[in-house]
């Protein structure tokens, strides 16, 4: 079988938007932050079939086929795996290596790619710094701006002629080719002349440096009224934007306390240069749940300050979620007079935005006020559905001392007696345990009725088990870094501990994949899958999405199925004291 590498794979599908491509089929309807679309895989006449451009995936809820775009390609066009990754790299442009589908790939190495985005840093700076290839109105473009030339200098800013070619000719004389410059998202090729161009052109550059002080990709932002205003670098083998965030490199040494996020990279310069070191921001998308947990390793609280319009708030809103989830204490700075911080600094000056920083909202502040703000308290319907939500809100929070400072707050905030706030809220959570446990029993049910599952046969004779295992293999394929990890207090992993066979195949080729490339794209798997059981792990992906992922939880099911794994060694080996612990077990529970 010939072997792709999983950067190729990669670097196809971040050229290859699943929403783009699926749309080119289907008539996509937009709910929420996915889509949806008549199933083109079985007859129905209301959509089912859904995109999730988060994870970049696909879900038919009515037929159970699901996968990446890669999948789709091979499904709707019927075509082989290597064919299918054929048709997508043409139609991205992107040149699958010479040799790659023979055996022999080989892709350019990640230390090239390292100094290749160094050179190239340079030669921006230089044009900045020396006026030459029209650098001058880069300049004056910045210092209009108001940024200080020591940060411009701190930053390692620079600027992208306005040429096709001048920084590659520059590359050129350095050594590096144009294949290699575009495996570095430096050059682009034309689709229809062949023609190769500089990917940067009339921009001001920002570096985007990693915490190992390394640059690894580029933003840059027109001085003109190109669009799109910023360009970022796609990603490449040393560079993801889900994984990277702006000033990091810098803010990491002062962040012990808290960061400072924001929407973007004016905001963050405006924001050190104003003496605020903690300021970082995403690279023009959403924050993910990876990003989350790099800045758990740096910091306890992160204080999100996105633009103040409708489409910043609602980032925000997404933000306090992941950000969250990851065990990071969240507070929400929202700025009035200005559209964002950069604007705000340069309008009402550092010591404005010191005060409004200590004013700062928690997370329950923020939810209070939207709340509040959208009931009218005086009027009793209002004030009921208010309550509603608050109680709901409260009854999802896991620390019992949280619920009950909460409690304090939204009964003074409400008028209304603690006590019959906190009945309502152990009402609620009395309710969804109830209904948790009905669902468990009704699978078992179901289970015991011979409803089999197609995909993994031995799920009916190993419920619990199995529901351990998806649970670890879908963090895994969404949080990869869970693949090489060593659940806390655990002991590693093995394939032994999956007692499933369909299960314990995942994990060892799971595994493989991390093993060989450092990471995983479920786009790695389909010549080990079939289509079937591809379509179950991007739902394995999909299932973890709106619950927790942190370490606690991972342990916890790994311990699980440890446990379930070791009972059975005993039944079998020792059928006498597997007998002896069950009634110790069942003892207990009498
Ligand atoms: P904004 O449009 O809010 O820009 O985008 P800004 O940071 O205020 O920029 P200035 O002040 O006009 O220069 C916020 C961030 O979203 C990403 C960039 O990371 C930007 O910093 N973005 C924006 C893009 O990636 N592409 C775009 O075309 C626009
Ligand atoms: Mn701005």
């Amino acid at each position: 079988m010939p072997k792709i590498p999983l950067s190729v794979i990669e670097e196809i599908k971040y050229r290859s938007d699943i929403e783009d491509v699926i749309s080119r089929y289907l008539t996509l309807k937009r709910v929420g932050s996915n889509f949806t679309a008549l199933c083109p895989f079985h007859s129905e006449r209301t959509p089912s079939f859904t995109v999730f451009p988060s994870t970049q995936s696909f879900y038919c809820f009515g037929c159970g086929v699901g996968g990446d775009v890669i999948s789709f390609i091979m499904r709707i066009e019927n075509l082989d795996y290597i064919s299918a990754l054929r048709y997508l790299a043409d139609r991205a442009g992107v040149t699958i290596p010479e040799g790659v589908g023979d055996d022999s790939g080989k892709t350019i190495s990640r230390q090239r790619l390292l100094d290749m985005n160094r050179d190239a840093a340079r030669f921006y700076r230089d044009a900045l710094f020396d006026g030459k290839y029209g650098g001058d109105a880069g300049m004056a473009y910045l210092l209009q701006r108001g940024v200080p030339p020591p940060i411009i200098k701190r930053f390692g800013l620079g600027f992208a002629p306005d040429s096709f070619d001048a920084m590659s000719s520059h590359m050129h004389s350095l050594g590096y080719t144009d294949t290699e410059l575009v495996s570095g998202c430096l050059r682009g090729v034309s689709r229809n002349s062949g023609r190769y161009f500089d990917m940067f052109r009339g921009r001001v550059m920002f570096p985007i440096i990693d915490t190992l002080n390394r640059v690894v990709a580029f933003g840059g932002r027109t001085i003109g009224n190109a669009e799109p205003k910023y360009l970022n670098s796609s990603d490449t083998a040393i560079f993801k934007k889900s994984r990277n965030l702006f000033a990091l490199n810098f803010a990491r040494r002062h962040c012990a306390e808290e960061l400072i996020l924001c929407e973007g990279y004016m905001d963050v310069i405006a924001l050190h240069a104003a003496g605020f070191e903690n300021a970082i921001a995403t690279l023009g998308t959403a924050l993910t749940p990876e990003q989350a947990r790099l800045m758990k390793k740096y910091t306890k609280r992160v204080i999100i300050n996105y633009d103040s319009d409708e489409s910043g708030q609602r980032a925000a809103n997404r933000a306090i979620e992941v950000l969250s989830e990851v065990g990071l204490e969240v507070r929400i700075l929202r700025l009035s007079g200005a559209k964002d911080p950069d604007e705000y600094i340069k309008k009402f000056g550092a010591d404005k935005f010191r005060l409004a920083l200590s004013g700062s909202r928690t997370k329950f502040d923020y939810f209070m006020d939207k709340v509040t703000s959208r009931y009218d308290l005086d009027n009793a319907d209002d004030k009921i559905s208010a309550i509603k939500e608050i109680t709901n809100y409260i009854s999802e929070v896991r620390s019992e001392a949280e619920r009950e400072i909460y409690i304090a707050m939204a009964a003074k905030a409400a008028g209304i007696s603690e006590t019959s706030i906190k009945n309502d809220v152990l009402f609620i959570i009395n309710k969804k345990r109830k209904e948790k446990k009905k669902k468990e029993l009704e699978m078992v049910h179901r289970a015991a009725a011979g409803y089999g599952d197609r995909i993994n046969l031995d799920k009916i004779k190993e419920l619990r088990a199995a529901s351990c295992e998806e649970a670890l293999l879908g963090m895994m394929m969404a949080f990869p870094e869970y693949i090489g990890k060593e659940p806390t207090g655990v002991g590693r992993i093995s394939p032994d501990d999956f007692l499933t066979s369909f299960g314990r195949r995942v994990y060892e080729a799971i595994k493989q994949v991390y093993e060989e490339s450092g990471g995983f794209d479920i786009g790695a798997l389909p010549d080990k899958f079939t289509q079937d059981e591809i379509s179950r792990l991007v739902k394995l992906i999909l299932d973890r999405q709106n619950l927790r992922n942190d370490d606690e939880v991972f342990a916890e099911y790994a311990a699980a199925l440890k446990r379930e794994a070791q009972e059975r060694r005993i039944a079998k080996e020792d059928p006498l004291e597997y007998v002896r612990r069950l009634r110790e077990e069942n003892k207990k529970s009498i």
